[in-house]
């Protein structure tokens, strides 16, 4: 929504000036709107921004993703200023799994170990093992000791997609993203009819279906780096459309199809990742504020799984 404030300002290089005031640096996910990529100092997956999260020299974070993801960097970085353009920006597969819930849930399974996907709240994490992203799941558990019992939380999709490249039974929790969870399979059966040549690019967090149709499975990094490298000319691309920025870019000569979701809707944006906008990280930096804040204790339990992972990646 336009407002008096976009007339008047230049966003791009107010951030930019705000940038240095603060000794800031700017992480995007893929997900976020164009023009937020484009300002930002790294764009990236859930990984590699942790990754960048963990080696930044800046004194303020502005983290143009959602909760979870702006919650990492804090837990990694306590004596930073971690800055979330807008505090509601949250997700589906974390709200799916309250942590009292899941520490009932683990329970049960007391001599089972707990990996849990990024995408899930600190309280979650602090109840966890080991963290995991799309990325690098599958080396992650492959590290594990085949005896070793496996708890697997909370996308269910993604843990049954780990299940069958990994031949692990793994317990899971019964989540789902509400973005990748509605990709219509018989819409993208007809895309498949409309340009036959069209690779099918699917993030593991699609339902099993639509996975069953794909020519490569991966995290948003995997499937941007496939796209451009594949002599194909031709994409239908099963993950929040966000990234189609960063392929078009890479490879302007391609075409990227956005797949359908299961609604009237031609694409398939996350109302989360969406919230953020180029007036509120400029907002953001301008206010320092909303910033993220967290409990010592809980940031100590949330670190450890997280540690173990960039260790294991
Ligand atoms: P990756 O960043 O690991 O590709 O996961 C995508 C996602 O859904 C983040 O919310
Ligand atoms: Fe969460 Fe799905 Fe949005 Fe990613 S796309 S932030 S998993 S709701």
């Amino acid at each position: 929504m336009s407002t008096e404030l976009d007339i008047e300002i230049d966003f791009a290089r107010e951030i930019a000036s705000l940038k240095r005031e603060l000794n800031a640096v700017i992480l995007a996910h893929y997900y976020q709107e164009s023009e937020i990529q484009d300002i930002a100092d790294f764009t990236g997956d859930s990984l590699q921004l942790a990754q960048q999260a963990a080696k930044t020299h800046a004194s303020v974070i502005v983290f143009a993703g959602v909760h979870f993801m702006a919650e990492v960097a804090k837990i990694i970085n306590p004596q930073k200023t971690v800055l979330l353009p807008d505090l509601n920006a949250g997700c589906s597969l974390a709200e799916g799994c309250p942590a009292d819930q899941f520490e009932f849930f683990k329970g049960r399974y007391p001599d089972h170990l707990v990996i849990s996907y990024i995408n899930c709240s600190a309280a979650v994490k602090a109840l966890s093992d080991l963290i995991c992203t799309s990325s690098n799941a599958e080396k992650i558990i492959r590290q594990i000791p085949a005896e070793k019992k496996i708890i697997f939380a909370p996308d269910q999709n993604l843990g049954r997609y780990l299940m069958r490249k990994t031949g692990r039974e793994m317990v899971l929790w019964p989540g789902s993203c509400m973005v990748h969870a509605i990709f219509s399979e018989k819409k993208i059966i007809q895309l498949k009819v409309r340009y036959p040549n069209a690779l099918l690019l699917a993030h593991p967090e699609c339902e099993e279906s639509v996975l069953r149709l794909a020519d490569h499975i991966g995290s948003t990094t995997s499937i941007l780096n496939f796209a451009i490298e594949s002599p194909a000319k031709e994409f239908i691309i099963a993950t929040e459309p966000g990234i189609i920025h960063a392929m078009s870019k890479k490879a302007p000569e391609k075409i990227f199809i956005p797949a359908p979701p299961d609604s009237s809707c031609a694409c398939n944006e996350c109302p989360h990742m969406r919230l953020n906008t180029l007036e509120k990280v400029y907002r953001s930096m301008r206010n320092r504020f909303p910033e993220i804040d967290m409990d010592e204790s809980l940031r100590l339990r949330a670190l450890r799984p997280i540690q173990r992972m960039l260790e294991m990646s």
